[in-house]
């Protein structure tokens, strides 16, 4: 197993320098991105040192690896091997030069999962490397099937393709921001939630409405909400008779609340409401000694150098056995429970 961070990114102990192995896509997700754009030929321009090539190449018939460094290409090939695929061509060189795009004109699909420069004053699709908007201009006439990986955190009205943008959330923490151009686009906006896979894409769909606080809580998965799709999956869930309402939400988190225990693949985690309280310590505290807690995990904002000294003062004299959560938007604080 190779890990980065909390994820175990490669069930193969793959070959890669330090820089290689952050750039690269974790396996679950180049095999999700793999069967979306499944296809006899693609060309993957800046393929790095080959996660996303690997999972193409078991799912397509050939598969075109572009890379201008030639280390990391070095590293593709062996990573290549080392998962037994062998219908690969590798292309060492500028995605963005003529030769290169004659070498991969037969391509039906082009893929791009361009680095973002260590320095940049603005975020943009420009600033990738290799820029996305060049790879459009220069290969449009090749295909209009393109694919592109950009910064999830990339505001939206920055990304004027008419393409799909499809956020994918891995373990509960926003991982992708893929687009689709040509007939690869669905909808226009969508979620993944992995590892189970589901999918929910934008529709025209009603409002979500808004309630007071009800028994129930959700934090829907970050892919959804980046994706602003709460009306759709409100909509789906009242198709099941399930109905979650809109209880609050910020930039950082959001609430959803029901008065019945609702199951669905887009929440990222259930909780039972205790109380609602204003913003006053003292008053928390007394809701926490009643409902006899133990620990008390803070989800407001709060400055990281304070999360501590905070939650050590609300926790003591605290002599019960529960944990409880506590969510802050403005001035209001909401207890509950994990579920
Ligand atoms: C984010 S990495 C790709 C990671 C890859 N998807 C993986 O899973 O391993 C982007 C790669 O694009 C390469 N690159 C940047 N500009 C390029 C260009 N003009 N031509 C070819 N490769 C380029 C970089 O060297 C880098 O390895």
């Amino acid at each position: 197993m190779t890990r980065d961070k909390h994820t175990i990114k490669f069930t193969k102990p793959i070959l890669s320098n330090k820089e290689g192995l952050q750039l690269s896509t974790p396996e679950i997700v180049a095999k999700y991105i793999a069967r979306r754009l499944k296809t006899d030929i693609i060309a993957d321009l800046g393929c790095g040192i080959g996660g996303q090539v690997i999972f193409f190449a078991r799912e397509c018939k050939k598969v075109y690896a572009v890379e201008r460094n030639p280390e990391k290409l070095e590293y593709a090939k062996e990573n290549c091997r080392l998962y037994d695929v062998d219908n690969v061509e590798f292309i060492l060189g500028d995605a963005l030069s003529p030769e290169i795009k004659e070498k991969v004109s037969d391509a039906d699909i082009i893929f791009s999962d361009p680095a973002r420069p260590l320095s940049e004053k603005e975020r943009s699709l420009e600033n990738l490397e290799p820029s996305i908007p060049e790879i459009i201009k220069i290969y449009s006439d090749v295909t209009p099937e393109l694919a592109f990986h950009a910064p999830p955190q990339m505001p939206p009205e920055r990304i004027v393709l008419g393409c799909e943008r499809e956020y994918l959330s891995l373990n509960g923490q926003l991982n992708r921001l893929t687009l689709y151009l040509g007939s690869l686009k669905s909808c226009d906006r969508s979620a993944v939630v992995l590892p189970g896979g589901e999918r929910l894409g934008s529709l025209d769909a009603p409002g979500i409405r808004k309630s007071p606080i009800c028994d129930y809580l959700y934090e829907p998965e970050p892919s959804v909400v980046k994706a602003k799709l709460l009306n759709e999956l409100s909509h789906n869930l009242a198709k099941e008779n399930k109905d979650v309402f809109f209880y609050k939400g910020d930039d950082r988190r959001t609430l959803l609340t029901s008065s019945t225990l609702i199951d669905s693949d887009f929440f990222k985690d259930s909780y039972r409401a205790i109380a609602n309280t204003e913003n006053d310590m003292t008053k928390l505290k007394e809701i926490l000694k009643s409902q006899k807690a133990k620990n008390v995990v803070l989800r407001f904002d709060i400055d990281p150098k304070q999360y501590w000294e905070i939650r050590t003062r609300l926790e003591e004299g605290l002599a019960g056995t529960r944990t409880l959560h506590v969510f802050g938007f403005g001035n209001e604080l909401i207890v509950c429970e994990k579920i």
